[in-house]
């Protein structure tokens, strides 16, 4: 195979940029577009000149993609990996999995029947900052962990844009639980979760959810989720991991990083924090986070080589979102069931 034959299932936000990266990558070729939106096609002709379908089940009968990547809504997840894997193509299947443990586990023994590779797109597994927090706990820099926070605040224009079409817990919020659980090197067992609705509910979507959360041995967590942040808030994101060590601590602030842009008065956004990390755009390429992600993904198929996060870790972050909904529905702490 000398170039990996790549066809994206949904190009809205996320998945557009998927698409550019295949079309801009050297090991891989954005061989078709399929998206049940005509109106993209177009777009995607214009763009990319690569075959269009608007019903995902042709393209994976055309003989002519090798592996495809999913960004649909997480609503949508199920049917087309399942229907990707018996049709014996390589998927990288955006976050969150499913939104059960029970659906992750189907898509999971889909792929392990038909024989087909499957990376769940945890795009922060790699950053190289979560990276080194991460390295920094293997190596027994920061000793034994005692406790970790972990905060994922976005604007509320992110409500506005998804009208309720999901919870937070999974757009955003399983990218932290995924990552204490990778850097901690434990599973959460238990969680007590509370979370408000009201200046959202116009959007059918949370306001904030709060989290704590036990790790087996004592080790404890938190998480803070909100979709507060004002509209001109400088960046759309305020996130942060900090894991507080017997010998040291980690820190990763992801609000600044590091460009600042003053704008002149009557600007919507008067000052900005430009995101450097996760998509960038440098010489008309997309790079950064997105990019390691999906080469990675490319990599590892052409050269038959293991994805760096197996896909029980995504299974685990969904199982533990289910105990936090129950946890908030409920009001009581909830032990995480095994899987
Ligand atoms: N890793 C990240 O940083 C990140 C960021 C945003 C979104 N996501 C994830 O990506 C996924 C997609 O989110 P989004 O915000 O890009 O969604 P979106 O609504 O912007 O785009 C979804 C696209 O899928 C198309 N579509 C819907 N149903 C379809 C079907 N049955 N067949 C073909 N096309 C179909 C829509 O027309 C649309 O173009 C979600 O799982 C989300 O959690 C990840």
């Amino acid at each position: 195979m000398e170039k990996l034959r790549v066809g994206m299932i949904g190009t809205g936000f996320i998945g557009w940029l998927h698409a550019r990266i295949y079309h801009e990558s050297y090991g891989a070729q954005l061989a078709a577009v399929a998206d049940s939106d005509k109106n993209v096609k177009k777009k995607v002709k214009d763009t990319f000149g690569c075959d269009f379908y608007t019903d995902y089940h042709e393209m994976l009968e055309s003989g002519k993609i090798d592996a495809v990547d999913i960004c649909l809504p997480d609503i949508n997840h199920v049917e087309p990996a399942v229907a990707a894997a018996e049709a014996g193509k390589h998927i990288l299947l955006e976050k969150p999995m499913a939104r059960t443990a029970a659906d992750c586990i189907k898509i999971k023994a889909a792929c392990d029947k038909a024989g087909v590779r499957l990376l769940i797109a945890h795009v922060l597994r790699f950053d190289p900052g979560y990276k080194r927090l991460y390295d920094a706990v293997k190596s027994g820099e920061v000793g034994d962990v005692i406790h970790l926070s972990a905060e994922r605040k976005n604007s509320r224009l992110l409500a506005e844009r998804l009208k309720g079409r999901t919870s937070m817990l999974f757009y955003v919020g399983v990218h932290d639980i995924d990552l204490v659980q990778w850097c901690a090197g434990k599973r959460i067992t238990r969680v007590y979760a509370q979370r408000i609705v009201n200046i959202n509910k116009k959007w059918n979507s949370e306001d904030c959810i709060y989290v704590l959360a036990n790790l087996g041995d004592g080790t404890i967590a938190n998480f803070e989720y909100a979709w507060t942040l004002p509209e001109n808030f400088p960046t759309g994101l305020k996130s942060k991991l900090e894991i507080y060590g017997s010998k040291s601590t980690a820190f990763l602030n992801r609000m600044n990083q590091g460009v600042e842009i003053m704008k002149e008065k009557g600007t919507d956004l008067p000052y900005e924090l430009t995101d450097m990390l996760h998509w960038p755009e440098l010489n008309d390429r997309i790079v950064g986070d997105l990019k390691n992600e999906l080469d990675h993904f490319v990599d590892a198929i052409l050269k038959d080589i293991d994805f760096v996060m197996p896909v029980e870790d995504a299974i685990s972050a969904i199982n533990v979102i289910e105990s936090i909904m129950e946890s908030y529905k409920t009001g009581m702490p909830v032990d995480v069931k095994e899987i």
